[in-house]
């Protein structure tokens, strides 16, 4: 009754940041994302009926904070399958968890890929997205790779493929500009925000056409379209977390040079934009051929403690052994 599955960190460049549906975890907003290569979280899922609770250890570390939403996960596996016993959980990380990287998204599609295998339950990909999406809305797009979208007309929304990573092979640096774990988590912000940012309306109302267009340039490959849409909609996001009362701030100063860059860098003609979620770091996604340009551009801007360069990778698998 154990298995493991490997799931990478998507970066969202049309984002969701409010729910529609808060009890089924529904966003207000579609949202088009890039599953990334080079980062990962390992999660491994044992049923068994010595375990007297359930049981999450992240990086060696308990960590009794994430329990519960680790718990509403595996109910839900335990409630499909009929499985009665709890489970000891334990994810390992290839970078800082909590910081705005996406180690939600990266953890939950690895605990439900494990978690179906654990207890043999054979799900298609689409229903793992659907419960993934249940514990944390972006977790539906790392089951995927490359290119995913994530509707919401439907009442229990999944994931889907867009265009594969090998179609389309786009590059990303994460800039890190801080490993410390974020003050107010994405759920806690966003619903924050839809109480209490006067464009919060207007984020929702505006979502669909950034999302279709983006869509659009994916399909195209118009790398140009999709820098404006991504950018745009990256600072409408953020508009709304600075106008939510109290005011949501994620970045600090580092984010803000580094992103003053990358505007040089395009401004110079490297094909290169930039995009942030709910924390400091900046991603920088370009076309391949760019990185020493990149790099050179941002290394030595203070308050940058790591620049980690991925190419985009596949969806949450099955780890062997
Ligand atoms: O799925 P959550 O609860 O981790 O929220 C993700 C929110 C953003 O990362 C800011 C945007 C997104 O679409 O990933």
């Amino acid at each position: 009754m154990q298995a493991a599955a490997q799931a990478q960190p998507n970066i969202a460049l049309v984002k969701y940041w409010g729910k529609q549906d808060i009890k089924r975890n529904v966003p207000a907003t579609p949202s088009l994302s890039i599953t990334l290569d080079a980062l990962w979280a390992r999660t491994t899922v044992r049923f068994s009926e010595e375990n007297e609770r359930d049981s999450l250890s992240i990086n060696g570390i308990t960590d009794p904070s994430q329990l519960q939403r680790v718990t509403a996960a595996l109910d839900r596996l335990r409630r499909l399958s009929g499985e009665t016993n709890y489970a000891d959980v334990s994810s390992t990380t290839n970078f800082p968890v909590s910081a705005g990287l996406a180690s939600s998204a990266a953890g939950f599609a690895a605990l439900v890929t494990a978690g179906c295998s654990a207890l043999g339950a054979d799900l298609s990909a689409q229903d793992r997205s659907r419960l993934a999406r249940a514990s944390s809305a972006s977790a539906a797009r790392s089951v995927f790779g490359g290119f995913v979208e994530l509707q919401t007309e439907q009442p229990d929304p999944a994931a889907q493929p867009l265009l594969a990573e090998t179609e389309w092979p786009l590059n990303v640096a994460v800039i890190v500009t801080s490993t410390r774990a974020k003050q107010t988590s994405s759920t806690a912000g966003m619903n924050q925000s839809a109480r209490a940012s006067v464009f919060y309306d207007a984020w929702v109302d505006s979502a669909p056409r950034d999302f279709a267009d983006a869509r659009r340039a994916v399909l195209h490959q118009d790398f140009q379209m999709l820098a404006d849409i991504s950018e745009a909609n990256c600072l409408k996001m953020h508009a709304v977390m600075l106008s939510t009362q109290p005011a949501l701030m994620y970045w600090n100063g580092a984010t803000v040079e580094v992103i003053l860059r990358v505007r040089d860098l395009r401004a110079r003609g490297i094909p290169a934009f930039f995009t942030i979620d709910a924390g400091p770091q900046v991603k920088i996604v370009s076309l391949p051929g760019h990185r020493a340009a990149i790099e050179q551009a941002v290394r030595d801007t203070p308050g940058v403690v790591d620049i980690i360069h991925s190419s985009l990778g596949a969806g949450a698998r099955l780890l062997g052994g």
